[in-house]
C-alpha cells in the first residue's frame, strides 16, 4: 500500500516508462481482477452504507454496487432500512403497496427475513424493502430489549444464504443506523464531492468507534467512497485531495464520477448496469465491486 502523503506528491513516471493510471487522489491505480466465479454462496460480508449526511449517493451506491457484485455472480441481499424506501422503489418495488417490510421483521417477533424478502428483476438479488412504517420502529425500539441488535438478529435467519447484505442506511445517526453498524462487518462511507463533504465524518466515525467498543467488536470501515466527482472541476480535485490527507488509505481507488446516468437510472427503476450496462458509471460501480472482493471486503 502507498504511504499516506500529500496527494500533490506524485511522483513522476521515468522517460521511457509509459504513464500509469492513477486515481483521483494521484495513487497508482491497480487492476482490480474479475472475481473468480463461486463454488458455493454464503456466509454473508454485511456491509452498512453509512453517511448521515443525505443525497450523498448511499442508495445509489447500494444498488449500484449490489447489482455490479450479483452480474460477477454473487447472492446479493439489499435491506433498505430507511423509511424512504428509495431503495425499493429504485430497484421498482412500490412498497406503498406492501404489507410486510423490514418494519415487521424488525418488530415482530413471529416475522423471518424469508417472510418479507422479495425478488429484484436483478438476478441474484433480493431485496427486504422499507417503506414509511420503518420510521415508526426508530421510536418503538427503544423500548425494546437489547435494542441495539435488533437488526443483527434478524438476519441471522438469512446470513448464510447470501454472498454479501448490503444495508442502506437512512441519513441520521438515530437507532436504525446504530441497528445497522451492530449487524455489519464493514462500513461504506459514500462522500460526495462537494466542499462541505468532510463535514460530519468526524461525528460518524466516532460513532462507528463507540459501536465497535460497545456493541461489535468486528466492525471496520472498508473505505471512503468518492461520489458525483467531475474530473472537470479544479473543485472535485481539492476535495479528494483532501479526503486523501485525511484518510489516506481509507480512501477507495474507485471513484464515482457525477453523471445523469444515474438519476435515469432509478427513474426507469434499474441500476446503471442494467440501464446503461456500457456507460462508465457502469463500469465504475462494477470496478467497486472488484475492489471490494480483492481487498477481501466482498466475496
Ligand atoms: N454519481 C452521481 N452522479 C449524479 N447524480 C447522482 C450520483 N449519485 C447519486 N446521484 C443522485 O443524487 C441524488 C442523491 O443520491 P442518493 O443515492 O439517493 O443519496 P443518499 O441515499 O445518500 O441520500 C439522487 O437523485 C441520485 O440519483
Ligand atoms: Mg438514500
Amino acid at each position: 500500500m502507498t504511504s499516506v502523503s500529500s496527494p500533490s506528491e506524485t511522483t513522476t513516471p521515468a522517460v521511457d516508462t509509459p504513464t500509469v493510471p492513477t486515481d483521483a487522489a494521484g495513487r497508482e491505480m491497480p487492476d482490480f481482477a474479475v472475481p473468480a466465479p463461486l463454488a458455493s454462496h454464503g456466509p454473508a460480508r454485511i456491509i452498512a452504507m453509512c453517511n448521515q449526511k443525505g443525497g450523498v449517493g448511499k442508495t445509489t451506491t447500494t444498488i449500484n454496487l449490489a447489482a455490479a457484485l450479483a452480474e460477477y455472480g454473487r447472492k446479493v441481499l439489499i435491506v433498505d432500512f430507511d423509511p424512504q424506501g428509495a431503495a425499493s422503489v429504485g430497484l421498482g418495488v412500490n412498497p406503498h403497496d406492501l404489507d410486510h417490510t423490514v418494519y415487521n421483521l424488525l418488530m415482530e417477533r413471529g416475522t423471518s427475513a424469508a417472510d418479507v424478502l422479495v425478488r429484484t428483476g436483478v438476478e441474484g438479488l433480493d431485496l427486504i424493502p422499507a417503506n414509511i412504517d420503518l420510521s415508526a420502529a426508530e421510536v418503538q425500539l427503544v423500548g425494546e430489549v437489547a435494542r441495539e441488535t435488533v437488526l443483527s438478529r434478524a438476519l441471522r435467519d438469512v446470513e448464510n444464504d447470501y454472498d454479501v447484505i448490503l444495508i442502506d442506511c437512512q441519513p441520521s445517526l438515530g437507532l436504525l443506523t446504530v441497528n445497522a453498524l451492530t449487524a455489519a462487518h464493514g462500513v461504506v462511507i459514500p462522500l460526495e464531492c462537494e466542499f462541505f463533504a468532510l463535514r460530519g465524518v468526524a461525528l460518524l466515525v466516532e460513532t462507528i468507534d463507540k459501536v465497535r467498543d460497545r456493541l461489535n467488536p468486528r466492525l471496520e470501515i472498508d473505505g471512503i467512497l468518492a461520489t458525483m466527482y467531475d474530473a472537470r472541476t479544479l473543485h472535485s480535485r481539492e476535495v479528494v485531495a483532501r479526503v486523501y490527507e485525511a484518510f489516506g488509505d481509507r480512501l477507495l481507488y474507485t471513484i464515482i464520477g457525477r453523471t445523469v446516468k444515474f438519476p435515469d437510472a432509478s427513474v426507469a427503476a434499474e441500476p446503471i448496469t442494467a440501464y446503461a450496462p456500457d456507460h462508465p458509471g457502469a463500469d465504475s460501480y462494477r470496478r467497486l465491486a472488484r475492489e471490494l472482493v480483492s481487498r477481501g471486503d466482498a466475496a
